[in-house]
């Protein structure tokens, strides 16, 4: 096969680049290990910035999201006795949109079988190859086990922590950061309405807990739980008990429902560089990890995205690389203030170390309480900057 980008990964950063590609002309193929149907069912975090939203929108899969999606005009810091609202809007005009990825992906998957992008799922021995000439190229099994090659004027790695991509970059040239947290968050997706019009981010002595939502009848939570932890061990009734503990306030009461999934999933940040090597780019969780606190995942690797169709339609389009050249620092910027925010909302709200910490947490989310300037500098990260700006 020939093609003029070959994308690895078929999450959000892949459906979504060979979105903006075609609408820009330039035609792509993708690969995916997965069937559609688990790419579909994948439940992941739900809070897209209003940047995300525009470029979904500019993509032409903003339909169904403007009915739908929910905004969001702050969140609560909860810690024992206290429920504070952080009102974005009134600090700094901007808001958030509830709207689960599973949405964004199902939007996605429908725009390109309608537009009859070429997707192979279910491949294996995924292999990139040659980046460093000007024929790079992609070989790997497809569904039914024959082997097959795609060459392509660039490859796009955008398969997720766990592909290969990232390792085709050179280990001479290649650099990680790598943070483990000593906690994870055990997700539950219940049917059940919200029992509250924001999301809570709560400080507990027992362990953070998150109420969101999902729509007007689905409400997702998240409670800090070992990293070990055996998920057998959570029942249904502990997991009410331990929600209605960790969020409690006078005057509130959490509402119960069915619980439809639950999962744990671990806690890390996670950054590599270049994000460009020759003709292989890296978009998305490829190239970065955030732990879920900040809920920066998938509003970074649309940015990541949004950035690179433009760079590659100037320079597979238009002959000019610069924007292509640039790639990979203008991305790095957004990276790491994203990651730095991520880093700093999961150590403030997570119990770990001793009393000592606990103190500085509650310290710091009082500070945010009573100062303008604290609430500012949050409100102004959770609803991410510009992608021009970051
Ligand atoms: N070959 C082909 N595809 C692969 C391979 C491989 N060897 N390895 C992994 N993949 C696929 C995965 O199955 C997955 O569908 O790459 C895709 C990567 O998708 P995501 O993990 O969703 O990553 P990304 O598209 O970067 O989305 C950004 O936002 O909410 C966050 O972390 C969350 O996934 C989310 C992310
Ligand atoms: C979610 O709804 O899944 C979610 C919301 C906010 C976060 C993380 C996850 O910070």
């Amino acid at each position: 096969m020939r093609t003029r980008v070959g994308i690895i990964g078929a999450g959000p950063a892949g459906l979504l680049l060979a979105q903006l590609l075609d609408r820009s002309g330039i035609e792509s193929v993708l690969i995916e290990r997965q069937s559609a149907e688990h790419v579909a069912g994948r439940i992941r975090a739900g809070i897209l910035e209003s940047t995300t939203v525009d470029v979904l929108r500019a993509a032409g899969v903003g339909d169904r999201l403007a009915h739908t999606a929910i905004e969001h005009r702050g969140i609560y810091l909860q810690w024992p006795g206290t429920r504070h609202q952080v009102d974005f809007a009134d600090l700094i005009g901007r808001s958030v949109w509830v709207y689960g990825q599973t949405e964004v992906t199902a939007d996605l998957m429908a725009a390109r079988a309608a537009a009859g992008q070429r997707i192979h799922y279910k491949v294996t021995d995924v292999g990139v190859h040659e980046v460093d000439s000007d024929r790079p190229h992609i070989t790997f099994r497809d569904e039914h086990g024959v082997a097959r090659r795609i060459d392509a004027d660039v490859i796009v790695g955008c398969d997720g922590f766990h592909g290969p991509s990232r390792q085709a970059i050179p280990a001479s040239v290649r650099r990680t950061w790598e943070r483990t947290y000593p906690f994870a968050w055990l997700g539950v997706l219940a049917e059940v309405a919200p029992s509250t019009d924001e999301l809570i981010y709560a400080w507990h002595e027992d362990g953070f807990a998150l109420h969101s939502m999902r729509s007007p009848a689905v409400s997702r939570f998240y409670l800090q739980v070992r990293p070990e932890e055996d998920i057998a061990e959570w029942s249904d009734d502990r997991i009410w008990a331990a929600l209605a503990e960790r969020l409690h306030i006078d005057g509130w009461t959490l509402r119960t429902g069915t619980i439809t999934e639950k999962s744990v999933l671990p806690m890390r940040s996670h950054v590599t560089a270049p994000m460009r090597h020759g003709r292989l780019f890296l978009a998305g969780d490829a190239a970065h990890i955030v732990p879920p606190t900040g809920a920066k995942g998938l509003n970074l690797a649309v940015a990541d995205v949004a950035v690179l169709a433009e760079a590659l339609t100037a320079w597979l389009g238009a002959g000019d690389e610069r924007a292509a050249a640039a790639y990979s620092a203008t991305a790095l910027r957004r990276v790491w203030r994203a990651t730095h925010f991520s880093w700093w909302m999961t150590t403030m709200l997570h119990r770990h170390g001793d009393d000592f910490d606990g103190e500085l947490q509650l310290a710091q989310l009082r500070r945010i309480a009573q100062s303008t300037h604290a609430a500012t500098e949050l409100a102004e990260n959770y609803t991410g900057t510009s992608i021009e700006t970051a």
